[in-house]
């Protein structure tokens, strides 16, 4: 892969908004599930931050209010410093989803171009962009195929690429390496530390552990829609007295899930 840095213009324009600010946010899904409750997270521009959960915590759907996909029931969610809905906020995020979704009747190339153009980005730009993005992730040969004849792992590349097409300043993983190769989720750590180097804010899920050790700078632990911890890697590390997140992991998710079973008792 490429230099992202050659990709993708340095960020210096620092603002004192936080990249993401969520409030009070709940989800009920139709049905009456309340997947998320009253939930509080703040992600400082610049940051490198890991949201880890087992599944079912409430990530996706987070994420998913974040960027409009799943409708909140309450909360406030705003995206350096603009309500999560409106143009502005939308243009500021990428997200690579957990669920790979491609238009099946596109071909490489023309979905990033179009994606680029719910951003408002020029065709010419678009293009160069595209041929650019297609390069880094080696996709270029794949340029002319429809997604659905490429491999799992290209699939996840060009998911990535796609996130990042019109440069967001706060780019959203949502398990971004679930199913991919040794090679190519270093491949991908090492592009995502390179954007972060220049600027951009990275929210990340994953359920490798170690790799959210190596690359997060905060990290938040959910469950059951709740945020039960959230701290520096070493500060959890300090709190747990544990050697590494992996053991932070299981001692806050035992502690959790004690308090409600002594919850349910009470
Ligand atoms: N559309 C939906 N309707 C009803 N319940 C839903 C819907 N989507 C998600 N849920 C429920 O909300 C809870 C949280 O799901 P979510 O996808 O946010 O979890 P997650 O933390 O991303 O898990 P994973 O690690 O498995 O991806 C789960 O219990 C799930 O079944
Ligand atoms: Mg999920």
């Amino acid at each position: 892969m490429r230099d992202a840095a050659t990709t993708q213009t340095a960020r210096t324009d620092r603002r004192a908004a936080p990249a993401l600010s969520v409030r009070g946010f709940t989800k009920t899904y139709a049905g009456g599930f309340t997947a998320v409750r009253d939930l509080d997270l703040e992600v400082p521009d610049g940051a490198f931050f890991g949201l880890l959960g087992p599944n079912g915590a409430g990530k996706t759907t987070l994420i998913g209010a974040v960027t409009n996909l799943v409708r909140p029931t309450d909360g406030e969610i705003q995206i350096f410093g603009h309500h999560h809905d409106t143009r502005e906020a939308r243009r500021l995020v990428g997200l690579a989803e957990q669920d790979i979704n491609l238009d099946r009747f596109l071909n490489v190339d023309e979905v990033l171009i179009y994606h680029a153009g719910f951003f408002g980005m020029g065709r010419a730009h678009a293009r160069r962009r595209a041929k650019e993005l297609m390069e880094v992730f080696d996709l270029s040969a794949k340029a002319k195929v429809r997604p659905t004849a490429l491999s799992g792992g290209m699939r996840r590349r060009l998911l990535f690429a796609r996130a990042v097409m019109h440069e967001p300043r706060l780019l959203i993983l949502d398990e971004p390496t679930a199913g991919v190769d040794v090679e190519l989720r270093t491949e991908l750590w090492e592009y995502t530390r390179r954007l972060h180097e220049i600027g951009t804010t990275i929210l990340l899920t994953t359920h490798y552990l170690e790799e959210a050790e190596a690359l997060c700078e905060e990290i938040a632990l959910i469950r059951g829609g709740r945020i039960i911890a959230r701290d520096s890697a070493d500060g959890l590390r300090e709190r747990y007295g544990a050697r590494d997140i992996a053991e932070v992991y299981l001692q806050a998710m035992a502690q959790a899930a004690e308090a409600e079973r002594q919850a349910v008792t009470a």
